[in-house]
């Protein structure tokens, strides 16, 4: 579904250049649900921004579903982003004084087409996240958790094969945190492909694979063992 192939990034500020990523190659499977773990500035954010083609790496290659991105401008770009990828941040990013509804709708009025039947999506998508009595609250008076779950809500409006989450539930409780987890599993269990950037191990322990990225490289990445009810559902 991913496959990058020695993605370097470098940061120039004020003629100084700190290299961040340092020859990155990786392949996400579809339906595949990948932790990525690090300490604080090893690169994760920038990895992930590279992966969801928000931020171009200074060297390397990125497929995206048997795409060469390199080739796209930037409408193709954004196109192809809209319609695969649905991104999930620590800091949920919804308009404050706008309701849950729509703060979903949102990027399908940024979308060339807005489709007849919006509202009714936005709605399933609401429920599906168990949001059905929430609808018309404004994101201001939505506690943290539910406010993430309104932002996985807006991932989900344009159907995407892959999910990827920057410290998703870095600003949560361990309910709430709960509740986003078994979000994710449910996904993946569908068929979608999950990527979460976190650096707590019980987050990362749902994930099938977990990679380890230190001073932007993979130091490590290894199969789940402790993974429970993988094949019982
Ligand atoms: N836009 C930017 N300009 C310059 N430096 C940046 C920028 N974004 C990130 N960095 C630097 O890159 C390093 C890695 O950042 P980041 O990817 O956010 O790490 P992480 O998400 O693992 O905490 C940090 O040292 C950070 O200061
Ligand atoms: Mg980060």
């Amino acid at each position: 579904m991913i496959k990058i192939k020695n993605i370097k990034k470098t940061y120039t500020k004020a003629s100084v250049s700190t290299p961040v990523l340092r020859g990155i190659s990786l392949s996400i499977q579809r339906g595949e649900y990948v932790a990525i773990m690090g300490t604080s500035g090893t690169g994760k954010s920038t990895l992930m921004n590279i992966l969801g083609c928000l931020d171009k790496p200074t060297n390397g290659q990125l497929e995206l579903d048997g795409v060469d991105v390199h080739g796209l401008d930037d409408d193709a770009l954004s196109a192809l982003r809209n319609k695969k990828i649905g991104f999930v941040f620590q800091q949920f990013f919804l308009l404050e004084r706008t309701t849950a509804l729509d703060n979903v709708l949102l990027p399908l009025i940024y979308a060339e087409k807005y489709p007849v039947d919006a509202v009714k999506r936005a709605k399933k998508t609401l429920v599906s996240v168990g949001l059905e009595d929430r609808m018309e609250y404004l994101a201001s008076e939505l506690s943290g958790g539910e406010q993430q779950r309104v932002a996985i809500a807006r991932a989900l409006i344009n159907d995407p094969d892959v999910i990827l989450a920057d410290e998703p539930t870095g600003n949560l409780d361990s309910k709430s945190t709960n509740e986003v987890l078994e979000i994710f599993s449910r996904l993946n269990q569908e068929g979608r492909t999950i990527v979460v950037v976190t650096h707590d191990r019980a987050v990362a322990e749902h994930a099938q694979r977990i990679l380890e990225l230190k001073d932007g490289q993979i130091i490590n990445s290894v199969a789940n063992s402790k993974l429970k009810n993988s094949s019982d559902h």
